[in-house]
């Protein structure tokens, strides 16, 4: 039987936010922990080469973020290593290795979901991340890849990586086709299979697992945990971040009241404020809520109003303000 307490352990893979390229940037993490301070943030996935040879700085994130999971694109174990100490230095909580996506130039540099089919590379990879990080490190994976779909397949590699140390495992419950398909026919055309991780679950009852894939509400996520450890949602959230709200009430026992979506938005204002003052543009961060006021009256003028007005150079608070008076409060 799995608890429904918070874990003491920290961070909880109870309920989590997938990393999602391009989307789960700072701003939108800062934007999601206004919603619920129990979900499990993630980054976006970073490379070992961004991080050890990039010029800019891929490891930003705010001190309100926590916790915050850094999530690693690579496979060499010493490049890894070097980048999750940069991750721990930088305050991550939490190292997390892609072994699930499966773009082309991910598989040219080697990694990606094409590591499933080199667990003891993993397993390697995994113990260096941990020994120079001093961080939880875990593993997002697939069911499989191409061919490689048995469920002998599955338990091979989780055995191989929890070998060297890894005991969570978030997996996104389809397999990925490496050739032919892109990566976000990827995310839909493989069919979901449930039932396999349940089973992976029920075979290393000593792991923690995580589901993904698909996954649109918490009651959807309240029968995933009565057989898993944790849920990891993306894109729903993404599109309807206000499901967040109830996430801490629902899912981790807490009796604290919501944020409305306006006392949400109001307590953006002066994040938005500081990160204009930096040069930042308001699109940066308000594309990340353009779902807020999602099925309310008046939605679809918020996300117009914002997406007309929020790229332009100088655009500040009064163009939110502006959207936010087209919305009508439940
Ligand atoms: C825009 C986008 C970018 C993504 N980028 C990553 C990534 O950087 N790393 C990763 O492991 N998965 C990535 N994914 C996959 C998600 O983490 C997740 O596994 C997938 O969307 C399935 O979950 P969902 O059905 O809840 O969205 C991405 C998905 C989307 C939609």
């Amino acid at each position: 039987m799995i608890s429904t307490e918070t874990s003491s352990s920290y961070p909880t893979n109870r309920f989590s936010i997938a990393p999602m390229l391009d989307w789960t940037d700072q701003y939108c993490r800062y934007f999601h922990r206004l919603m619920s301070k129990n979900t499990l943030l993630y980054s976006e996935m970073v490379t070992t080469g961004a991080i050890l040879y990039g010029k800019g700085d891929y490891l930003q994130k705010d001190a309100a973020e926590h916790p915050v999971s850094l999530q690693l694109g690579g496979s060499a174990p010493l490049d890894l290593a070097q980048a999750a100490k940069a991750g721990a230095e930088r305050g991550f909580d939490e190292i997390n290795l892609n072994v699930g996506c499966p773009s082309d130039r991910v598989q040219n540099g080697r990694f990606g979901a094409c590591l499933m089919a080199e667990g003891a590379l993993v397993g390697d990879a995994v113990k260096a991340m941990k020994d120079a990080s001093g961080l939880p490190v875990t593993v997002k994976t697939r069911i499989g890849i191409d061919e490689l779909d048995s469920y002998e397949f599955l338990c091979d590699f989780v055995e191989k990586v929890k070998a060297q140390g890894c005991d969570t495992f978030i997996v996104h419950a389809r397999k990925a086709w490496l050739s032919g398909l892109s990566p976000k026919q990827n995310r839909d055309v493989p069919p979901l299979d449930y039932e396999r991780v349940y089973q992976l679950k029920r075979d290393f009852p000593e792991l923690t697992i995580a589901i993904n894939g698909g996954i649109k509400t918490l009651s959807d996520c309240e029968t995933h945990l009565q057989h898993l450890d944790g849920v990891m949602l993306g894109r729903e959230v993404y599109a309807n971040p206000y499901i967040l709200s109830t996430v801490d009430q629902q899912l981790f026992g807490c009796d604290k009241e919501p944020l409305t979506r306006f006392e949400v938005l109001e307590k953006m204002y002066p994040y938005i404020e500081s990160q204009l003052s930096q040069g930042v543009h308001l699109n940066r961060v308000a594309r990340h809520m353009l779902g807020l006021f999602q099925g309310l009256p008046g939605a679809r003028a918020w996300r117009r109003h914002l997406s007309e007005n929020g790229h332009i150079p100088g655009s500040g608070i009064e163009v939110m303000q502006k959207a936010a008076s087209f919305v009508i409060e439940d």
